[in-house]
C-alpha cells in the first residue's frame, strides 16, 4: 500500500513510522520546511521513546520518507491520512478545524485513481462529511472515500499503543474503503485487535467519548481523594477495592493533581460545545472539565499548607514539569498553574524535570532550573513532586535531607508512602491518603 500521511507532528509520525514498520510505503508531509530538513537527517522533533529508532530502520530500509510537497505522494496514494494539528479555536473552544480543510482541498487538487482519504486527526462530529463536501466541490471528479480512523495513543507508549491496540475504529460511508482499510491494518487485525467498522459520524464520537469517559473516571477518582483526606480513608485502597470490579477496572484510577496534555483539555471541551451546539448538554462532562480546572490550582493550596501556611519568601523545588513522564509536552501540564499560584503566594520556585525544561522556559516566568532533583532541593523549603518520572521513584532522602532548609514531600502522585519517607526525618503530604 502506498500511504501519504500529512501532518508530521506526534500522529503523524509514530502512525507513519509504524505503517512503515508494517511494511507500507509512507511518505510523511508536513508545511514546515525546517521540520521536515530535519526528519530527513534523522532528527526527531518530539521525544517519543523508540521513535527514532524505528524511523531510522524504516527510513533505511526506503519505506518511510519526508518532503514538503503533497502533491505527488498524493497522487500515487491509496490512502491519504490527514494528520494536521486540531487546537482549541482561541475563545469559543471549538476545535480549530483549519488545517484539517486546508489540507482536504490539497488533496482534491492532487488525487488521481480511487483514494481512500482518512481523517486521523481528532475532528468534531461532522467533520468528515464537510471533508467530503470540499474535496467534490475542490474537484468534482475526484474518486474518493472519506474515511474517519480515530488515533488513541498516549504520549510516551505511542508505539506500542499503536502496534497493540485495544481496538481499531473505522468509520465509512462507501463500501470501497472497508478492504483497503482491512489491508493497512493487515499486521494488526490479523494479530486479533479488534477492527470495528461505524458509521463515519461514530467513529468521530467514539474518540471524544472515549478520552471524556477517562477524564471523567480520573476526575471521579480526585474527587474521592479529597473525600478520603477529609474522613482518613486511602484513595489507592479506595481505588484498588472498586477497580477490582470488573465492570469498572483498575486503570484511570490514579488520583493526582488534576488530567493536563494535548487531548483530554482539548477533548472534553470541544465535546461540551457540541452538544451545547446540538442542545443536549453534556453536564457530566460540564463538571469534570470544572473540576479538574480547579483542582490544578486546588494542589499549590496543598503545599502552602504543608509549608505551615505561609510560602512567602520560601523556596518550593518542583520535581516533574511535563503533564506526564515519558514526555517532553507542557501543553495543560498541572505544573503550570501549580507553579503560577505558588508565585502568587509569594514562593520562589526551582524546578527540575528530565525532559520538560526546554518548553517549560518559554511558559513560566522566575523560574530557576537544575540538573537534579538533588540540584534544585538545596535550600528549599519543600520538595513536590508534580510528575511520576521513574527517575523519582527512588530518591535518597537522607542525601535530600542534607541539603533541603526543610524536610518536605509533597507528593502529588503518590509515588511514595508516609512510612518510608518519616522514617528519614521527612514530613509528608500524598494526595487522598487521609490514612
Ligand atoms: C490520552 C488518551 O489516553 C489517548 O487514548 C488519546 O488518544 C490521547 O489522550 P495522553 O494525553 O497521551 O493520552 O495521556 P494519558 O496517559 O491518557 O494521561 C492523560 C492525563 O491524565 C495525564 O495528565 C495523566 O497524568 C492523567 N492521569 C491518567 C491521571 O491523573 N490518573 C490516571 O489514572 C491516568
Amino acid at each position: 500500500m502506498h500511504i501519504a500521511m500529512i501532518g508530521s507532528g506526534y500522529v503523524g509520525l509514530v502512525s507513519g513510522a509504524c505503517f512503515a514498520d508494517f511494511g507500507h510505503q509512507v511518505v510523511c508531509i508536513d508545511k514546515a520546511e525546517a521540520k521536515i530538513e530535519a526528519l530527513k537527517k534523522g532528527i526527531i522533533p518530539i521525544y517519543e521513546p523508540g521513535l527514532d529508532q524505528l524511523v531510522a530502520s524504516n527510513t533505511k530500509a526506503g519505506r518511510l520518507s519526508f518532503t514538503t510537497d503533497l502533491a505527488e505522494p498524493v497522487s500515487k496514494a491509496d490512502v491519504v491520512f490527514i494528520a494536521v494539528g486540531t487546537p482549541s479555536r482561541r475563545g469559543d473552544g471549538h476545535a480549530d478545524l483549519s488545517y484539517v480543510y486546508a489540507a482536504a482541498r490539497e488533496i482534491a487538487r492532487s488525487v488521481k485513481g480511487f483514494t481512500v482519504v482518512v481523517t486521523k486527526s481528532t475532528v468534531p462530529v461532522g467533520t468528515g462529511d464537510e471533508v467530503e463536501r470540499i474535496i467534490r466541490e475542490e474537484n468534482p471528479d475526484a474518486d474518493v472515500a472519506v474515511v474517519s480512523n480515530p488515533e488513541f495513543l498516549r504520549e510516551g507508549a505511542a508505539i506500542s499503543d499503536f502496534k497493540r491496540p485495544d481496538r481499531i475504529v473505522v468509520g465509512l460511508e462507501d463500501e470501497r474503503a472497508r478492504d483497503v482499510m482491512s489491508e493497512v491494518y493487515r499486521p494488526l487485525y490479523i494479530n486479533q485487535s479488534p477492527l470495528l467498522f461505524t458509521s463515519r459520524r461514530t467513529s468521530e464520537l467514539i474518540k471524544y467519548a472515549g478520552n471524556a469517559f477517562l477524564a471523567m473516571k480520573i476526575t471521579f477518582i480526585n474527587e474521592i481523594a479529597d473525600l478520603c483526606e477529609a474522613v482518613g480513608a486511602n484513595v489507592q485502597e479506595v481505588a484498588r477495592g472498586i477497580g477490582l470490579d470488573g465492570r469498572i477496572g483498575s486503570k484511570f484510577l490514579h488520583a493526582g493533581p488534576g488530567y493536563g496534555g494535548s487531548c483530554f483539555p482539548k477533548d472534553t471541551l470541544a465535546l461540551v460545545k457540541t452538544a451545547q451546539d446540538n442542545a443536549t448538554p453534556v453536564r457530566l462532562i460540564e463538571t469534570t472539565v470544572a473540576v479538574n480546572d480547579t483542582r490544578k490550582r486546588a494542589m499549590a493550596r496543598k503545599v502552602i499548607a504543608a509549608c505551615g501556611g505561609d510560602v512567602r519568601g520560601k523556596t518550593i523545588a518542583i520535581l516533574g514539569l511535563t503533564f506526564k513522564p515519558n514526555t517532553d509536552d507542557m501543553r495543560e501540564a498541572p505544573s503550570l498553574s501549580v507553579i503560577q499560584a505558588l508565585q502568587d503566594a509569594g514562593a520562589k520556585i526551582r524546578a527540575y524535570d528530565p525532559e520538560g525544561m526546554e518548553a517549560a522556559r518559554e511558559l513560566l516566568a522566575d523560574v530557576a532550573y537544575g540538573q537534579s532533583a538533588y540540584d534544585i532541593a538545596e535550600g528549599a523549603d519543600a520538595l513536590v513532586i508534580v510528575t511520576e518520572w521513574d527517575a523519582f521513584r527512588a530518591l535518597d532522602f537522607r542525601r535530600l535531607g542534607d541539603v533541603m532548609a526543610a524536610p518536605v514531600l509533597v507528593d502529588l502522585r503518590n509515588v511514595y508512602s508516609e512510612d518510608e519517607v518519616r522514617k528519614h526525618g521527612f514530613s509528608y503530604v500524598g494526595v487522598g491518603r487521609g490514612r
